[in-house]
């Protein structure tokens, strides 16, 4: 039977079940008039192949490892390799995280994520007037080469790849990496890992830029130029959606956004002179993984295949690497409850469900109390552990792409493709993402996305487990996490003990031959390894920086 033939078939099927369901509906209402997914599509009672009609399966899915990597970017996916298990650590001195690190490795993570502190995040030191109160308190202090010896001390670089997130002073971190890496040893080729660098959506959404746009970005395809000649294995950027869908973004509009930031970077490495293969096969993302399970799963499987199509079709990638969306995966932090925790450990499950079956290389999953504080050690091993338990006990892992082929996940796909596309034609036709943010376009999109979602949770319909529904009168107390006050002075101790040790001649040198290649187009990468080997602080170095780019001062959005 034709397929054809077969679709009408079933739609006259359709058409008499269509007579229980109303019989049904007297008896008993649906639960809603409407069901949506986050990004509004509207979710049907049921999928059958009709709703796939036009569906081509080489041309929509093909081969998993193969373009347009729908069904994911390797032919065996977690039989050959599970995700890799990379939890987000960082908290208080070098010397506590190096604790923590450990203590993750030998709880069976195989990957490190480094969180920094807010001043190492927008390049002061812990001894500048504006670090006062922040010092050790969202992620690690780092000020100087000395710190980062000691964040790595006792972790072979060449047996464990590590993630930073960090943007705007992301050159000075790994600059600072490359420099531990050989202090022990290892020459940058052996090193594996990811830095963030992705200053877009710093302006959009998370706020720790430093530099004007067009200085960010000569930093950005300076570290590309840099590693696709001297780090091959590094992942030069971690485009990144997480924060855009944190700031109340569709899923859609996380993609959408994300992707015309991807476009961004690609088109300003060609700018440079970079060819596409050079440098595109080291570009990497990172997505959120939100609530709505199934919509999650097949934002994924979307995302892949827009990546792909954009990648060959618009910038004539020939080496299929640079077609590959590879990313990693945070379970939702904004989903986190304050009210009853520990429904947090269930929601994080789901959550780091749906990025498995979405074909995630990295996940790291959040911890029961992080609504409340920095995780507990108890809390960051119940979420590593939940990791385990998907990877090894429930079989998900067993066959590539599982739910490929459900009539209600790949419809879901296709509708998210479509959507996503629109969006990036509109931001294509305001100049590309750096003009619309500029513009303040995506900023406004997200505002309505997270007021819509708001007011959806204030009536009800967004039902949140123990804020909106099955809430508590009285709640058992919570032992938290708390960073001590003193590491700020111990921090700046160090630094200032830094500071009188090193040879200051040599700094001044360094920092002045940065000064004057900054004026330049040279590449500034060297200089900023000979910089940090000399001991200038990562305060001294984007100071330098400030003088010669400014800073950015941001929009009010349109
Ligand atoms: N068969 C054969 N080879 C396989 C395989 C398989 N089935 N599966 C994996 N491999 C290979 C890969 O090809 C790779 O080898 P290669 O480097 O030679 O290609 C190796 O095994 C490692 O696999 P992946 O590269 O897939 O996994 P990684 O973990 O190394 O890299 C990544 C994943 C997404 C590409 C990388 O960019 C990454 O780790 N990103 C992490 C970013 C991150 O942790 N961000 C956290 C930010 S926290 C934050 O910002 C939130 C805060 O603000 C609140």
């Amino acid at each position: 039977m034709s397929d054809s033939t077969q679709v009408k078939e079933l739609e006259a099927r359709k058409q008499g079940w269509t007579e229980k369901v109303e019989a049904s509906l007297k008896k008993r209402p649906e639960r809603k008039t409407e069901f949506a997914t986050d990004s509004q599509i509207t979710i049907d009672r049921l999928y059958t192949p009709a709703d796939l009609n036009e569906f081509e399966y080489e041309e929509q899915l093909g081969f998993p490892g193969e373009y347009p990597f729908t069904r994911g970017v390797q032919p065996t996916m977690y039989r050959g390799r599970h995700w890799t298990m990379r939890q987000y650590a960082g908290f208080g001195s070098a010397e506590e995280t190096n604790e923590r690190f450990k203590y993750l490795l030998q709880q069976g993570q195989t990957g490190l994520s480094c969180a920094f502190d807010l001043p190492t995040q927008i390049g002061y030191d812990s001894d500048q007037p504006l670090s006062r109160g922040e010092v050790g308190k969202v992620g690690v202090a780092i000020d100087s080469l000395k710190d980062m010896e000691i964040l790595f001390d006792g972790i072979p670089l060449d047996k464990v790849s590590t993630s930073m997130t960090i943007n705007a002073p992301a050159s000075v971190l790994l600059a600072m990496y490359i420099a531990v890496a050989e202090k022990q040893g290892i020459s940058p080729d052996k090193l594996s890992g990811t830095i963030q660098n992705d200053i877009l959506k710093e302006y959009v959404a998370r706020g720790t830029y430093i530099f004007p746009p067009a200085e960010s970005m000569r930093l950005i395809t300076n570290i590309f130029a840099y590693c696709a000649k001297s780090v091959p294995n590094w992942n030069t950027i971690s485009i990144s959606g997480y924060h855009i869908r944190e700031a109340g973004a569709t899923a859609v509009q996380e993609i959408a956004f994300t992707l015309a930031d991807g476009i961004a970077y690609v088109d300003a490495a060609i700018k440079a002179g970079l060819d596409v293969d050079q440098f595109a096969p080291r570009l990497s993302f990172f997505f959120n993984a939100h609530v709505n399970f199934s919509e999650e799963i097949a934002k994924f499987r979307a995302a892949r295949r827009i990546w792909a199509k954009i990648m060959k079709e618009r910038f004539g990638a020939k080496d299929a690497k640079s077609m590959m969306l590879r990313f990693h995966t945070q379970t939702a932090g904004s989903t986190l409850t304050a009210q009853q925790p520990d429904v947090n450990i269930m929601r994080v499950a789901f959550q780091a469900l749906s990025a498995v079956l979405g074909g995630t290389q990295s996940l790291h999953t959040n911890s029961r109390d992080e609504a409340l504080a920095l995780p507990t050690e108890h809390s960051v091993l119940i979420a590593l552990r939940t990791q385990q338990v998907i990877g090894y006990e429930i079989g998900v892992a067993d066959t590539v792409d599982p739910l490929g082929g459900s009539y209600f996940i790949e419809k879901l796909t296709n509708e998210i493709e479509s959507k996503v596309w629109e969006y990036i034609q509109k931001i294509e036709d305001l100049g590309g993402a750096t003009k619309s943010i500029e513009r303040g376009y995506m900023q406004k999109e997200i505002q309505e996305s997270a007021y819509r979602y708001q007011k959806a949770v204030e009536s009800g319909s967004q039902v949140v487990i123990g804020v909106n529904k099955f809430q508590m009168k009285k709640e058992p107390p919570q032992e938290l996490m708390r960073v001590d006050p003193a590491v700020e002075q111990l921090q700046v101790a160090k630094t200032r003990k830094v500071r009188e040790e090193r040879d200051n001649k040599a700094v001044e040198k360094c920092l002045s031959n940065l000064k004057e290649a900054a004026k330049t187009d040279a590449n500034l990468m060297p200089l900023m390894i000979d910089a940090v080997k000399a001991y200038a602080t990562l305060g001294e170095i984007c100071d330098v920086l400030r003088e010669v780019f400014g800073e950015y001062q941001a929009v009010a959005t349109i």
